[in-house]
């Protein structure tokens, strides 16, 4: 696969382009949780204004008051276009494609396909924490292998998560998260391709959530599972959502590779009630027009993982953190603080600032906390000096 340089674009950077109290008056989970004196870093959420040709998309469909059900495949045609430009990934066939209402429901109906009640569901930790919830509530068993300490998957860890999954002869299926969050590790090919073999060997299935792939950095190229040698009868789960902040408008895509299309083909119909057609509208525009906003984006992003790093260098030297290939989050390793295992507790408390806590994401998250870089780098700037004061240190 050839993969093609992001552009360079005149788009200025969309994290410089609210204020603090523009933001404030948001009324979305990131702003509302807490009270006005707590800096939220938390929820992926961005502080970003909506990308130009999505608000154009959106009010114009409002204008005519196109708000009825969504019809037809520009959402996956725009997704196909993308992948291929972006990924050098020409694969993405739209018959093989499925609305979904939002990428955790579509990753939940596409378990379904391939396991029933009871079976396992391999994830590895530290991961996003409903992977957890939405595992648990569908009545299947989580079975952990944890990433290695560099924040990467432990191939030998899998295989043995394979194996027990499939102990009694029972159906299986591995929920990837790729990109990683809270890691921000992007899974290369060879290790996409060993992560299908070792599938293949034990029978377990691979249902791929994909959300954060837009958002690599730019030297690193983002491999979709589904491209990979042994791919074929994988599931993913992509959207605009992530990279584009679209959350409030929900939308998602289940894919199928060639060998999985019968499984995507079971699935019921009235799954594909449940997307918006606004929020369908949005996530198409993105990804057929938001190309540049989105370099814009990346190129912020690139910004404040260096202040980040350069403000923990110098206000909280003790904090590891390894910035991440992909995605908007930062995962510090607070350990050295000797705060305890819920250091997040303690820069709410003392410092007023608000960052997930490592402990939901599961083994290997005591000690950690994830920040959201995708901010103004002035908050990220006020961040860093409130958890340092939060601990005493050189404000
Ligand atoms: C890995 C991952 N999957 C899924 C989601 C949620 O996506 P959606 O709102 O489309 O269900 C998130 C949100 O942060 C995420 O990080």
């Amino acid at each position: 696969m050839t993969r093609i340089p992001h552009e360079t674009s005149g788009e200025p950077n969309p994290l410089r382009e609210l204020t603090l109290d523009r933001l404030r008056c948001r009324t979305s989970t990131k702003w509302r949780t807490y009270p006005d004196d707590v800096l939220p870093l938390w929820v992926a959420e961005m502080d970003v204004p909506l990308a130009g040709p999505v608000r154009r998309a959106v009010t114009d469909a409002l204008e005519l008051g196109d708000t009825g059900y969504p019809a037809g495949t520009a959402y996956a045609e725009a997704l196909a276009a993308f992948a291929d430009k972006r990924w050098g990934w020409s694969g993405l066939a739209v018959e093989r494609t499925s609305i979904v209402p939002d990428v955790m429901l579509g990753v939940v109906e596409m378990i379904r396909l391939v396991t029933g009640a009871g079976d396992a569901v391999v994830v590895n930790p530290p991961v996003y924490p409903p992977f957890f919830q939405f595992v648990g509530h569908m009545d299947r068993q989580v079975v952990r292998a944890p990433l290695g300490p560099d924040g990467r998957l432990d191939l030998g860890v899998l295989e043995d998560a394979f194996r027990r999954a499939v102990s009694g002869g029972r159906r299986a299926a591995y929920l990837l998260c790729s990109p990683q969050n809270p890691t921000g590790a992007v899974h290369t090919a060879d290790e996409l391709t060993e992560v299908a073999a070792l599938a293949d060997r034990h029978g377990v299935r691979v249902v791929a959530d994909e959300i954060h792939a837009p958002l690599v950095v730019g030297d690193v190229a983002f491999v979709p599972y589904l491209s990979v040698p042994g791919g074929e009868n994988g599931l993913s789960v992509m959207s605009a959502s992530k990279a584009w902040n679209l959350a409030g408008l929900k939308a998602g895509l289940a894919v199928a590779g060639p060998a999985s299309a019968a499984d995507l083909a079971r699935m019921p119909e009235e799954v594909g009630h449940g997307p918006s057609h606004l929020g369908v509208i949005a996530h198409t525009a993105a990804l057929r027009d938001g190309t540049a906003w989105l370099d814009a984006l990346l190129a912020g992003l690139r910004d404040n993982r260096r202040l980040l790093a350069d403000l923990l260098a110098r206000h909280l030297p003790t904090v590891g953190y390894r910035p991440g290939q992909a995605t908007y989050l930062a995962w510090l390793d607070c350990r050295a603080l000797g705060l305890g295992d819920d250091p997040a507790e303690v820069f709410l408390r003392r410092g007023r600032v608000a960052l997930n806590s490592g402990l939901p994401f599961g083994t290997g998250g005591a000690g950690h906390v994830r920040l959201n870089l995708a901010t103004s780098p002035e908050i990220v700037e006020e961040a860093v000096r409130r958890m340092a004061a939060a601990v005493g240190g050189p404000a």
